[in-house]
């Protein structure tokens, strides 16, 4: 007898696994923008496998090559990078040696969201990540709501990382003779901001050694740029643009080449943090960790943004999953690992750091490196700077594999135009969403200043970990599922409330002084404005009202309500003015998806058809 194909039986994967897993999903295609998309259909959807191929002519399906192994060293690759190579500096030197603290409770925050993800990984192992996830739970129009946050994290963190890896590259060629003209290494933006700055310290009489030296090499960089019109000068970021161009090219090209060069770039980056660590144990002076927290609670939580920044990307791999070997399993293991080995090193990173100099002098944009350049230990330094390239390299790399697979994913839904799901033939990669994303990523790298964009990466990153929080709240509230791996449950009925009250408590004894300002800011002592900046504190409270008293009445899971609380909180300290430009980037969002998304819906039509 012919044995059947390979194809044949995996056309009953779908609803086998829905059955192995019988995961309590909650009833789905509820009506209109709450309607819910079924596990079955989400398994159902993507043609998963290259043995589809021939049962979907035209069809092509992605290249299940990663293990385990490549997606925790993914994983890796996404994490360190600009954060800890670059707005560390800035975080110690605000919050001295207590950031490493700010760390750890960051840390905790990502694991609460790490556990949510890998169990929602492990039940809808299909590419899109908090996307798919949140269409299982919430619905439609969450999900393209998360889907547009997670542009944020994907595309515009990758803007920053860009610019960042263009500011060590220069600074790289420029310490080996190579000066390329100032106006082809930064972003409009920036040159325009800084030249103006110098221009009205000039005009104020002052000494241009008032200026800070980036707003210095800014006004170089406009005055010798090519003038274009009305004043306008050619300043851009080329070598960010480029090295966009090349990463992009390279994911075109192939999982399977890109996973081979993040690998790579992932051992070399960890062998230079071993070797920072390792020497650097040397020359701490125990007397700069003291005082602890210089700047008290308030000098530490401004680090939060660079902070959280470091720490993004270790959800990224769930992007993949249609290119695991063994999603259910391997997934949820390596996003744990991952983050792990990145919190254990990042932790003895900080105290290496505030250990070896004191904190004051932290504030600049290449720490790593200048600790040992001040120590005496140039040739650390020097491998420090290379190795800084290829560790944002490698950022890049994962950012641009998961930013076109989430296009891809929403365009399958029917929320974005067909095309953004078109699989090359030969590379078997979403050809147009790439593409794309190099240009969504390139063009802005070329013009925007970095500062810009870090805090709208860290919100919008926050925001979709929130979410995914919530999620599994929502289909696995008492932590029944059978999925393959799932968030442990403890009952949360009496420890959410005990510990919100137990944080108040703490709150009110360690940091009174904050709490009679909050105080007196909301009841309007300092007019609207004072008010303004309070409404993100305003909101996590009420929040926190709610989440209590429906943990109590619904006995929920504690760890995803944990992290849904960690998640708000941290958002509640990028400010008010974050939350603006956020809430503005979703409305454009909501504007696209009630002209376009919600016409051309999958779930929409089926239902009226059925209808
Ligand atoms: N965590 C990534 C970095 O620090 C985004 O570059």
């Amino acid at each position: 007898m012919r044995a059947a194909p390979a194809h044949y039986f995996l056309s009953f994967a779908p609803y086998f696994t829905q059955f192995a897993l019988s995961a309590p999903l909650p009833p789905t295609r509820s009506a209109g923008l709450f309607r819910r998309k079924a596990l079955s259909d989400l398994l159902a959807n993507p043609p998963a496998d290259e043995d589809l191929h021939g049962s979907h002519p035209g069809e092509h399906g992605l290249a299940r090559h990663l293990t385990v192994r490549d997606l925790t060293s993914l994983g890796i690759a996404a994490v360190i990078g600009a954060g800890i190579f670059s707005t560390i500096g800035n975080a110690s030197y605000d919050g001295g040696p207590a950031v490493s603290l700010l760390f750890v409770f960051t840390a905790i925050a990502c694991a609460f969201s790490a556990l949510c993800y890998a169990q929602f990984a492990a039940t809808i192992p299909v590419s899109g990540s908090a996307y798919t996830y949140a269409y299982a739970s919430f619905g439609e129009l969450a999900a393209w709501i998360i889907g547009w946050a997670l542009i944020m994290e994907y595309a515009v963190g990758n803007i920053v990382v860009a610019i960042s890896w263009s500011d060590y590259f220069t600074g790289l060629l420029s310490g080996v003779g190579v000066e390329l003209p100032l106006w082809l290494t930064m972003g409009t933006q920036s040159a325009y901001k800084g030249y103006h700055a110098v221009l009205e310290l000039m005009q104020a009489g002052k000494p241009l050694t008032d200026a800070a030296p980036d707003q210095l090499e800014a006004y170089k960089a406009w005055a010798a740029a090519p003038e274009l019109f009305g004043g306008l000068r050619f300043v851009v970021d080329l070598p960010a643009f480029l090295i966009t161009v090349l990463i992009t090219s390279l994911v075109y090209v192939g999982i399977k080449e890109s996973k081979n060069a993040s690998n790579l770039l992932v051992l070399l980056k960890l062998a230079v943090v071993f070797v920072v660590i390792v020497v650097g144990v040397f020359y701490i002076k125990p007397a700069n960790w003291s005082p602890f927290a210089p700047n008290g609670i308030g000098g530490v939580l401004k680090g939060v943004s660079a902070v959280f920044f470091a720490y993004i990307g270790f959800d990224a791999i769930s992007t993949t999953a249609e290119e695991c070997k063994n999603p259910q399993r391997d997934l949820p293991r390596a996003m744990i690992y991952a983050l792990v080995i990145c919190t254990v090193l990042y932790v003895i990173i900080t105290l290496v750091l505030t250990g070896m100099v004191n904190y004051k002098e932290l504030a600049v944009g290449d720490p790593l490196a200048y600790v040992f350049n001040k120590v005496g230990v140039e040739w650390l330094g020097g491998i420090v700077a290379v190795s800084a390239i290829f560790a944002m390299a490698s950022v890049l790399l994962v950012f641009q594999i998961g930013q076109p697979r989430i296009w891809m994913t929403m365009s399958r839904d029917g929320l974005l135009p067909p095309v953004f799901a078109r699989v090359h033939p030969k590379f078997r990669t979403p050809s147009f969403s790439t593409i794309v994303t190099g240009l969504f990523v390139g063009v802005p790298a070329l013009l925007l200043n970095m500062d810009l964009v870090i805090d709208l990466t860290s919100i919008g990153t926050l925001f979709a970990f929130a979410l995914v929080c919530g999620g599994i709240l929502v289909i696995d509230p008492k932590g029944q599922s059978n999925a393959r791996f799932k968030v442990p449950y403890i009952n949360g009925r009496y420890l959410v409330p005990l510990i919100l009250l137990a944080a108040g408590a703490l709150v009110l004894v360690y940091n009174r002084v904050n709490i009679d300002d909050f105080l007196r800011k909301v009841s309007f002592a300092e007019g609207y404005e004072g008010f303004r900046h309070q409404i993100p504190m305003l909101v996590f409270l009420l929040a926190s009202l709610l989440i209590a008293v429906v943990s109590f009445r619904k006995q929920l899971s504690l760890l995803p309500v944990l992290g849904l609380l960690t998640n708000l909180y941290l958002m509640t300290q990028l400010g008010i003015s974050n939350w603006v430009l956020f809430g503005g980037w979703l409305v454009i969002g909501l504007a696209i998806y009630f002209n376009y998304g919600i016409k051309h819906s999958k779930l929409n039509r089926a239902a009226t058809a059925a209808a």
